[in-house]
């Protein structure tokens, strides 16, 4: 006889459509074990794919993480290179998702990344978008900042050639010109709860644009030791809170 399976989070839990979570603390997990820093990443890269997996489990839409950021390449050429290495071996290991009726969907500025890597990012989206369990959005090469200058670019080709006028410019067109908002026919909606392991209380950057009324989840657990408890704790905290979005 089928047992009924226990659910993963209380009844009445409000799961967010949306979550980033800041993949931090790689190299302070390496550290610890006397390791190079590319075994934190390599541990981080397991854990990316159980939590993704564990968010498609709870009911989550849209799930972003930010892998690599537009500051990063100021660490070691050593460390940025393991790092190239690892998103293209992970590039298509990922591919098992597209399985799973996972879409994936890349954010940042891509240009700066290796041809190789462009391709499979290209090969990628291009042979899961049809897919509707969850959407994951990979942020490599990604910068709030720079992502805000992408969309006020397209704005001011678009004035530029009259066809629009400053004043008539709103925040709503900025938003809608985000890498968030450029998937390809699809628009991920505002980011509802951001996840930050590893004891920082900071965004580092990170969809600075969508996060206007995003809620914060900050705990001390390194990226390579977060479980699916953890991200089960985070999504139960969110449903506790009251958010106003400036109203009563
Ligand atoms: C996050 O882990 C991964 C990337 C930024 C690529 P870190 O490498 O920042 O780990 P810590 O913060 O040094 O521990
Ligand atoms: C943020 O982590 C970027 C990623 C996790 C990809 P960092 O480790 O780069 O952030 P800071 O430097 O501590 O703010
Ligand atoms: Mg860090």
């Amino acid at each position: 006889m089928a047992t009924a399976e226990k659910p993963l989070l209380p009844p009445g839990t409000k799961v967010p459509a949306h979550i980033g979570v800041i993949m931090d603390g790689n190299g302070r997990w390496a550290k610890k074990r006397g390791l190079p820093r590319k075994f934190g990443h390599r541990q981080g890269a397991q854990t990316f794919r159980t939590i993704t997996r564990h968010a498609k489990k709870l009911g989550v839409k849209y799930f972003t993480v930010y892998a690599f950021s537009t500051e990063n390449w100021k660490r070691p050429a050593d460390e940025v290179e393991a790092i190239m290495d690892l998103f293209d071996k992970y590039l298509d290991e990922v591919r098992d998702f597209i399985e799973e009726n996972i879409r994936i969907c890349f954010i940042g500025d891509r240009s700066m990344l290796r041809p190789s890597l462009q391709q499979k990012m290209a090969s990628v989206e291009a042979d899961s978008r049809d897919f509707t369990a969850m959407t994951l959005l990979i942020a490599i090469n990604y910068g709030g900042r720079d992502e805000i200058a992408h969309s006020v670019r397209v704005l001011a080709e678009q004035v530029k050639s009259g066809r629009l006028e400053p004043q008539d410019i709103t925040d709503k067109m900025i938003g809608e010109n985000l890498y968030t908002a450029q998937l390809d026919g699809d628009c991920a909606p505002d980011v509802d709860l951001i996840i930050r392991p590893s004891g920082e209380q900071r965004l580092s950057n990170f969809m600075i644009w969508q996060s206007a009324y995003a809620e914060f989840y900050y705990t001390n657990i390194l990226w390579p030791d977060f479980k699916p408890a953890d991200l089960e704790k985070a999504v139960i905290a969110y449903s506790d809170r009251n958010r106003r979005f400036g109203g009563v």
